[in-house]
């Protein structure tokens, strides 16, 4: 018989999971201790930006195969598989903070009278898991309990596809029974031929970590690649498509710009040097100080070029800068250490007046940012701006009309740092393009 499931926690990660879990055919309960998002998600209303999962959501809510709920004795008696999808945010130092995830275990374990496999899916430092099977040992429970650890690879804006059809899935397992419950609850990816990898526990937390440091670093490599063609007159897109060709390297994640935020990249590469600090091996991870200053330094080289065509144009202090784009990355409306706001908060702090738009994210952004301005397009944005910055690729702002904006505007510089405007159209209306490491 099919495993009934919970998912607990229901923040991004857990209303996906909880979602995918229901599409791939199994009775699913989320789980959370937020009776608002509780509320909204049994309405079938998905708090947050991420395309497809609000009909994804609705289908299952109502077809009764989902449904939500804030007690967690309910899920204990429901679910034979317990997915933990908690937030593990930064805290002091860089590393994870685990309260919530021992919260989890301590209020459900005792709850559980009928044997059951706890899956952590929450991102964690290595070591976490091996720590909490002694926890779940001291919590003495009355029934059989196994952890297992099942890390996500889904990215936001993509979750709904990543979910459903994963590149590859990961099982951590203390047992062959724990890897017999995972491949029955995954059986539709599995026939579909996603590769899988079965390991113990800490390489399953391990994997999760690593992906995203050598993805940081592959965006840091390329990154420290444009600060050389800068400085020579090399072209640092021509240089990754050229990379690219050799599928040793591959060509994603050579995207040189203003760099990698959001919620994860950042957070996982200080929690990995952390981690490896308290391990005592601090060294294994000392080029991810490299790949984090490089990173920095590409925020700086914005703020410097916005700086410097400001105090061109005349008292910069009082100098508008139109801003397109606030979140981390398109397709979303997560700000999460998002380089565009950073970049669009320091100038607001040099003095200058910013106006920022984006397409989902400017009531996300506005709370966090409330010192800028937000504008309900691009043209207005960009009124009377003395510089104008691209700070996150929405495919929409490829099509923007050149033109119109310099009609706009009172300057002509347009800083494209995300290098994915075709220049020609803009140089064509008049504007001083400049790019990071491209050829314009
Ligand atoms: C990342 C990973 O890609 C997912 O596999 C992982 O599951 C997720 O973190 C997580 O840990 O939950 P995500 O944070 O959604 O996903 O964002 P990415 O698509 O990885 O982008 C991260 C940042 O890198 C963005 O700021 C993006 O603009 C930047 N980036 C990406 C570049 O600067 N250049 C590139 O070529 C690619």
């Amino acid at each position: 018989m099919a495993p009934r499931i919970s998912v607990i926690g229901t923040g991004y990660l857990g209303a996906t999971h909880a979602a995918g879990m229901a599409e791939l055919g199994h009775e699913v309960v989320g789980v959370d201790t937020d009776a608002s998002r509780i509320r909204a998600l049994a309405e079938g209303r998905v708090p947050f930006y991420e395309p497809g999962l609000p009909e994804l959501l609705r289908r299952h809510v109502e077809s009764g195969r989902l449904r939500f709920t804030t007690d967690l004795a309910e899920a204990a008696a429901f679910a034979d598989v317990h997915f933990v999808c908690v937030g593990t945010p930064q805290g002091p130092g860089g590393a994870a903070d685990l309260t919530a995830l021992h919260r989890v275990v301590d209020d459900l374990v005792p709850a559980l009278r009928r044997t059951a496999l706890v899956v952590g899916k929450s991102t964690v430092p290595v070591g976490t898991a091996e720590a909490l099977v002694e926890r779940i040992a001291r919590l003495r429970p009355s029934v059989e309990v196994d952890l297992a650890w099942n890390p996500e690879f889904l990215r936001e804006g993509h979750a709904v596809e990543d979910t459903l059809r994963p590149n590859r899935l990961v099982l951590g397992v203390p047992s062959p029974a724990a890897e017999w419950a995972l491949r029955q609850v995954y059986a539709r990816p599995l026939a579909d031929g996603t590769p899988v990898v079965v390991t113990n526990l800490p390489t399953a937390e391990l994997v999760k970590v690593s992906a995203n440091a050598f993805l940081a670093t592959k965006i840091s490599f390329v990154n420290a690649m444009a600060e050389l063609c800068e400085v020579t007159g090399g072209d640092v897109a021509a240089l990754a498509d050229a990379l690219g060709h050799d599928d040793r390297i591959g060509r994603k994640f050579l995207g040189a710009g203003l760099g990698y935020g959001g919620g994860c990249l950042p957070k996982d590469v200080r929690a990995l040097i952390a981690r490896a600090t308290e391990l005592g091996t601090p060294e294994s991870v000392d080029f991810l100080h490299g790949v984090e200053a490089v990173n920095a330094r590409r925020r700086q080289r914005v703020v410097d070029e916005a700086l410097g065509a400001l105090r061109r144009t005349g008292p910069w202090l009082h100098g508008r800068v139109g801003v397109l784009g606030a979140a981390f990355k398109p397709h979303s409306d997560d700000v999460r250490d998002s380089p565009a706001l950073d970049v669009a908060r320091r100038l607001s702090r040099e003095g200058a007046w910013v106006t920022v738009f984006d397409p989902q994210a400017s009531v996300t952004a506005r709370t966090v940012a409330p010192e800028l301005r937000y504008a309900a397009n691009a043209v207005a944005a960009c009124r009377k701006a003395d510089v104008v910055l691209h700070l996150t690729e929405w495919p929409e702002f490829a099509d923007l009309d050149p033109a119109r904006l310099l009609e706009a505007a009172r300057g002509r510089v347009l800083v494209d740092a995300r290098n994915t405007l075709d220049p020609a159209p803009w140089l064509a209306a008049g504007w001083d393009v400049r790019t990071l490491g491209t050829l314009v």
